[in-house]
């Protein structure tokens, strides 16, 4: 399908920015490109992007600006001081900059007060995947304006669209984040166990641990919905039978590897038992996690 081309400006050529540019030169956009360093933009113009000497300048040429910083605090400046606030008017900003729900709410009111239609977006991959099947991004804020360049957003990565609350995409993106680390910490605790015994780790990882993780996945869905309806019905993998023995801590213990990413997994399960839900099965564990609120 072909895309209609657009006027794109991108501020921030970082390793992302810099990815996010050439995917646009790839599908063919004209593009503009600013980064505080200016030397850090001879590469995506040598790959055919134009030059801005100001961010302000940048934003002029373009209907829609990809914003990719470091951090988000930095953001708002560079929009309203630096760009020139008045220049956001009727175009679209995209702001590609990791931060927290509260400041991407606090970034929509802000360029919608100058003009301008807001979109915040969350980068799921690494440079090396823009532009690539695999690549996730997800967006929220204004849906015209997602719906408007839509086809200059799908040449990064697959787009989801979560909300008309701008906050939406980061909240998904650090929960996302956190799934992640969860997985991240159990794998270095029965790696750090094999290795212990003295074992491979690399075969551990291909032949046994992979396959689990992959069907211990398939079990998500259910435990989603028990959540969801807050209805944890008996299981036949009760918590109480989990922490009847904390054979993981004690084996942990005897070979001399640390529990101490597993301890508070084990604690939450043993709290859920002492509240009385020793029938039912670990989905239940999120209502402790809730109480903290
Ligand atoms: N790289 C990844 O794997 C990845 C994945 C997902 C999301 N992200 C997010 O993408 C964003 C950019 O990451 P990156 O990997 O491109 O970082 P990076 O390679 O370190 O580049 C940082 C960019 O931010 C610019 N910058 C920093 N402070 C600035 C300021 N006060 N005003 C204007 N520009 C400023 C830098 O300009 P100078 O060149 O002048 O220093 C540079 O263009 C971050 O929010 C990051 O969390 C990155």
């Amino acid at each position: 399908m072909s895309v209609t081309k657009k006027n794109v400006a991108v501020l921030g050529l970082g390793a992302m920015g810099t990815a996010l540019a050439d995917a646009l030169l790839a599908a063919g956009h004209r593009v503009t490109v600013w980064n505080r360093t200016a030397a850090r933009a001879d590469g995506p113009v040598e790959r055919g992007a134009r030059r801005a000497n100001t961010a302000a300048e940048a934003v002029a040429a373009a209907e829609v600006v990809i914003v990719c910083i470091l951090d988000y605090a930095d953001v708002g400046a560079l929009l309203a001081d630096r760009a020139g606030g008045e220049v956001l008017q009727g175009r679209a900003v995209v702001n590609l900059t990791n931060g927290s729900p509260e400041e991407a709410r606090s970034m929509a009111e802000r360029v919608s007060a100058l003009g301008g239609a807001y979109l915040d977006g969350g980068i799921m991959a690494v440079p090396e995947m823009i532009g690539r099947p695999e690549a996730l991004v997800l967006y929220s804020g204004e849906r015209a304006a997602f719906e408007a360049y839509r086809g200059v957003l799908d040449g990064f990565a697959r787009s989801v669209y979560l909300g008309a609350d701008a906050g939406l995409a980061p909240l998904n993106d650090l929960a996302l984040l956190s799934g992640m680390y969860g997985m991240f910490g159990g794998f270095a605790h029965a790696a750090a166990l094999v290795r212990s015994a003295g074992g491979p780790v690399a075969e551990f990882t291909t032949g046994l641990l992979v396959p689990w993780l992959q069907a211990m996945c398939g079990g998500l869905p259910a435990m989603a919905a028990e959540i969801d309806s807050g209805d944890y019905g008996a299981t036949g993998s009760s918590l109480g039978m989990q922490v009847a023995h904390d054979s993981i801590g004690a084996l942990s213990r005897a070979q001399g590897v640390s529990d101490e990413l597993f301890a508070p997994v084990f604690a939450l399960m043993e709290r859920r038992v002492a509240g009385g839900h020793g029938d039912e099965g670990f989905a239940g564990v999120v209502e402790e996690l809730m109480r903290a609120r």
